[in-house]
């Protein structure tokens, strides 16, 4: 047993933007109830009353959830998709293609975000007195560049998308993960040629943003998970065993990829952390 060690929920969040190399918090992360003391963490990729109300029971000090749980966090997402811009003007995508994409991706989503209850998971975490944070974009980010960084320390254009796929499958969390990394569009034998990996940006660009990433000279696009209706039209118009690859890593798995890292550091600093609802731990 270690010393015990209690930090505030502001310096959680700080941990997770400076593991980011962010330079502030992302509009899609926020610290619902906060805590002056935690030293026993609930870590999920998703959380709701019910684990709120398992974590009160249990003993926990704070709960954080990967994704939003309502808040100016689940608002402000759309401004978030604004990094998909950021992934595919790094890509090589002119910057009017790429904005245009983003534009069609916040119109697709801006009705429902309006329509949401911001409010209800929120509120009940302040009537238990139970803290709660949400840290999303940061984690996001951390897992992009371990994907990136993995993929660009063997993949050359000339690889095969099955080498890629090898490559990602090194990472231990893909490795220990209960869903494979899929190819919902192009062929193993295919090369991977101009890639990119189009994650950290609130959510999946679905159709736009990887028809803009195709239209735009890249071949293959490494997204974590992506909507059936989306992966059908991207068929329809590149075809589903054509050149352009599209690979889905996995929802659950991906996340954790870029979890793990920020959990490891609070472990470091004394705090315990429990890992629940779909986090892999290598
Ligand atoms: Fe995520
Ligand atoms: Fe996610």
């Amino acid at each position: 047993m270690g010393v015990r060690a209690d930090v505030d929920t502001r310096a959680i969040m700080d941990l997770a933007v400076k593991l980011a190399r962010q330079s502030r918090m992302p509009e899609d992360s926020e610290i619902y109830v906060p805590s002056s003391s935690v030293h026993r963490v609930l870590f999920g990729i998703d959380a709701d009353i019910g684990m709120i109300l398992a974590a009160k029971s249990l003993g926990y000090d704070l709960v954080i959830a990967h994704h939003p749980l309502g808040g100016k966090a689940s608002l402000g997402i759309l401004k978030v998709f604004e990094k998909h811009g950021t992934n595919l003007a790094r890509a090589g995508v002119p910057r009017p293609a790429a904005a245009k994409a983003v534009r069609a991706m916040q119109a697709e989503h801006a009705p429902r975000v309006h329509a949401t209850n911001y409010d209800h998971v929120p509120s009940l975490a302040r009537l238990l007195g139970m803290p709660l944070m949400s840290i999303h974009n940061p984690c996001d980010e951390i897992g992009r560049k371990v994907m990136d960084e993995t993929l660009r320390g063997s993949v050359r254009s000339s690889t095969s998308v099955k080498g890629a796929l090898a490559t990602l499958n090194r990472l231990p969390e893909f490795a220990k993960a209960e869903t494979d990394i899929v190819l919902r569009m192009g062929k193993p034998s295919n090369s991977m040629g101009r890639w990119v990996v189009l994650h950290r940006a609130g959510t999946n660009g679905g159709y736009p943003i990887a028809s803009c990433a195709f239209r735009n000279g890249i071949d293959t696009v490494v997204y974590i998970h992506v909507d059936p209706a989306h992966v059908r039209r991207l068929q329809d118009e590149f075809g589903d065993r054509g050149v352009k690859n599209l690979i889905v890593t996995g929802h659950v798995a991906s996340d954790s990829i870029g979890i793990n890292p920020l959990v490891r550091a609070l472990r470091e600093r004394g705090l315990e952390v429990t890992c629940v609802s779909g986090i892999v731990e290598p």
